[in-house]
């Protein structure tokens, strides 16, 4: 009998029930993941990079004080009538657009915050043994022509196999990330090292929030023991996946920021305001008046 594997990848889950102690005290009551660049919270940018990709379910997993994340893509019909009623057409269809009808949101809970591949795995059930996105919100992405979860997806729909995003960090920065140990064959990943120390790391190449996971995934996240950080890594279960050969690399094309860390955010939004359709210009000069008045100091 032969089996036939699924290429069409239909869910993607968004672990978003980290404590984000590196924002505190924001965090106290509001989840990370709704800061805005601009104008729009950090975790919208992520559900429009899955629907984009054709993604039509969409699995929160999430903690305390994360309600506002649920709320954020929950209709809202009297802001709906008050917008009818003041003629604002434009923001009506914004707030009636977040999430197009035909994409489904589910909520999962983590109940206690063991790290994130103990996330990924509180989705087991709602994936229900598909292959699925993950997709870190807080690894904001701006990349043109395509987004970096297409990018994987097409990866897995040509190989089949597991695909992490990944790319190029140089110095002892890679001592943050989870680092690819290269198989040698173009884009074979195999094995995955979470927080090597920058001497021993196996490559410059770093893996960042985004994937497409085979099932069999919660197979390995079900036995694992804490890694790094006495955290549940998902880098450790995909290690086991990549040294049986089923993990593929596919490099980010796109500009990744941080925004889990306040640098990351803050380069975020400048160049966010730096490329605005709207106030690039204004704002570039806003810049570059401050530079030269701290330049005259
Ligand atoms: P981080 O490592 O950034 O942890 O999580 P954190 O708790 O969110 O933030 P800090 O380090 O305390 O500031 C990476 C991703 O994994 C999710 C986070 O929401 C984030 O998207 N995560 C992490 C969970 O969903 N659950 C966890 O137990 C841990």
């Amino acid at each position: 009998m032969t089996t036939t594997r699924q290429t069409h990848v239909r869910k993607a889950v968004f672990p978003v029930a980290g404590m984000g102690t590196r924002f505190l005290p924001a965090t106290m009551a509001m989840p990370k993941e709704l800061p805005p660049i601009i104008d729009k919270p950090i975790i919208q940018y992520a559900v429009e990079e899955a629907v984009e990709a054709g993604i039509d379910t969409l699995i929160f997993v999430t903690g305390r004080h994360k309600r506002a994340i649920e709320d954020h893509f929950d209709a809202n019909p009297e802001l709906e009538a008050a917008l009818k009623a003041s003629g604002k057409q434009d923001q009506l269809e914004m707030v009636r657009d977040m999430v197009p009808r035909e994409v489904e949101c589910i909520f999962v809970r983590q109940h206690q915050q063991l790290g994130l591949g103990h996330a990924v795995a509180c989705a087991d059930r709602a994936v229900a043994g598909e292959p699925f996105a993950v997709l870190l919100a807080d690894d904001f992405i701006v990349q043109q022509g395509g987004n970096a979860t297409a990018d994987l997806l097409a990866g897995y729909a040509t190989s089949g196999k597991t695909q992490i995003s990944v790319m190029q960090v140089d110095g002892p920065d890679i001592a943050q990330y989870g680092v690819v140990r290269p198989s040698g064959t173009a884009g074979g990943v195999a094995g995955l090292v979470e927080k090597p120390n920058a001497e021993e790391a196996p490559s410059n190449l770093a893996s960042i929030g985004r994937y497409v996971l085979e099932p069999d995934i919660f197979d390995a996240l079900r036995d694992l023991l804490p890694g790094a950080g006495g955290e549940i890594q998902l880098a450790d279960a995909i290690n086991i996946l990549a040294e049986a050969g089923r993990v593929d690399a596919v490099r980010l094309r796109g500009q990744r920021y941080d925004c889990g860390s306040k640098m990351g955010y803050l380069e975020a939004i400048l160049d966010a305001g730096l490329q605005h359709p709207d106030f690039a210009g204004p704002f570039a000069a806003l810049l570059d008046a401050r530079m030269r008045k701290g330049a005259a100091k």
